[in-house]
């Protein structure tokens, strides 16, 4: 996507041929900063301190860390410790596992001689699909969108909910949730986005609407309360929000908030959608909330907000007493009944086993 008119991806090989280079999210809406990974230990450190994050960079992003790591150590042992180093750097978006297993997939059986070159096409290949594969997820959401465009008053927007940022920023190039909706606006449609904030770190407020801006798309960033109000008042035609895992009966796990936003949606009747790539199955499990592992981050992201005050200084304060715990859960788990459709590469898809079996048979 275009920053200031300069085609940008989240993740890229430089023209060095082996080192990395990101946008650092964590500057962002402030300072537009990209960083250079040269070891694979700088690979997991990025995941782990959200430089970056969105469950498909995070799996760009390790298999690019297993690229590095390769280069340096082509053992099977570094290899080995590679794994297990970037694989504890988050527990929640599956991505990251599949991706690391489809690196060992492609690695392992090579001479090692061979291993770093193999390594760095597939983490290329796994860019590229990501990017394919969000293509094609947003012809299937426009379909959606479209229909809903074709109920409504001519002249009047469609109004989209999304939380948290499962935008451009988030995969290698388009978003999920967000690629039905740069397509959709690109064709001419009147579309409007209501971002949630989405405390504690604000993707939505900081990441969301920068996208959404750079891209011209009207938005408007309301508090993470806000939802269930605008839905009772028929100012939501649709939700759409991207995740972290989904279980192979169609449960979704996504930022913390996102089930509140689909009971609020189911009680209104407004649909639900959640947009996500293959790489974000997990066939192994059919239990989201007892089964998929939430991540639980530092009380400083909830205890304290970050922002550019008056004079541009950026400044972090503290808004919770000194005293006071603080509780960090990071992501939350919606049960498939309360899910419209997947929106995924091969269609939109009924959120459950039968329909995520077939097609997805490969995966299954
Ligand atoms: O903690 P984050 O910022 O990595 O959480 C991101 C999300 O919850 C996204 O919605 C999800 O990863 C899907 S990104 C296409």
């Amino acid at each position: 996507m275009k920053v200031d008119g300069r085609h940008f991806r989240s993740i890229w090989l430089e023209p060095d041929g082996w080192s990395v280079g990101a946008i650092d999210q964590r500057r962002l809406p402030h300072e537009f900063v990209i960083a250079r990974l040269e070891t694979a230990d700088a690979a997991a450190d990025a995941i782990r301190t959200m430089l970056v994050r969105g469950a498909p960079l995070i799996g760009a992003t390790a298999a690019y860390g297993m690229a590095l790591a390769v280069r340096d150590d082509c053992s099977d042992a570094g290899i080995d410790r590679a794994y297990q180093l970037l694989i504890a750097a988050r527990p929640t978006a599956i991505n990251l596992k599949w991706a690391l297993d489809e690196m060992m997939r492609a690695i392992m059986p090579a001479p090692p001689s061979e291993r770093a070159g193999i390594a760095y096409a597939r983490a290329a290949e796994i860019a590229e699909q990501d990017v394919a594969i969000n293509r094609e997820i947003g012809q299937h959401g426009l379909a959606l969108i479209e229909a809903i465009a074709a109920s409504k008053p001519p002249g009047d927007a469609i109004n989209i909910l999304t939380h948290c940022n499962a935008g451009w920023l988030a995969t290698v190039d388009w978003g999920t949730a967000t690629a039905p909706i740069y397509l959709a606006h690109d064709r001419g449609l009147k579309i409007h986005v209501w971002v949630d904030e989405t405390r504690p770190r604000n993707q939505g407020a900081s990441l969301t609407a920068w996208e959404l801006g750079h891209h011209g798309v009207p938005h408007t960033v309301i508090a993470d309360n806000t939802g269930g109000h605008l839905m009772q008042h028929a100012m939501v035609d649709l939700a759409i929000v991207g995740t972290d895992r989904v279980t192979a009966n169609g449960d979704v796990c996504n930022k913390i908030g996102t089930y509140l936003k689909a009971l609020a949606a189911y009680d209104n009747g407004v649909p639900f959608y959640v947009a996500l790539p293959s790489p974000t199955l997990d066939f192994s499990i059919d239990d989201g909330i007892r089964q998929i592992p939430i991540e639980q981050r530092g009380a400083d992201e909830v205890a304290t907000m970050t922002g550019r005050t008056a004079d541009g200084r950026i400044e972090t304060v503290r808004v919770v007493p000194a005293g006071s715990p603080v509780a960090n859960y990071a992501f939350d788990v919606t049960p498939a009944r309360l899910v419209t459709g997947l929106i995924t590469e091969r269609g939109v898809l009924q959120p459950d086993r039968a329909a995520l079996a077939s097609a997805f048979p490969d995966r299954a």
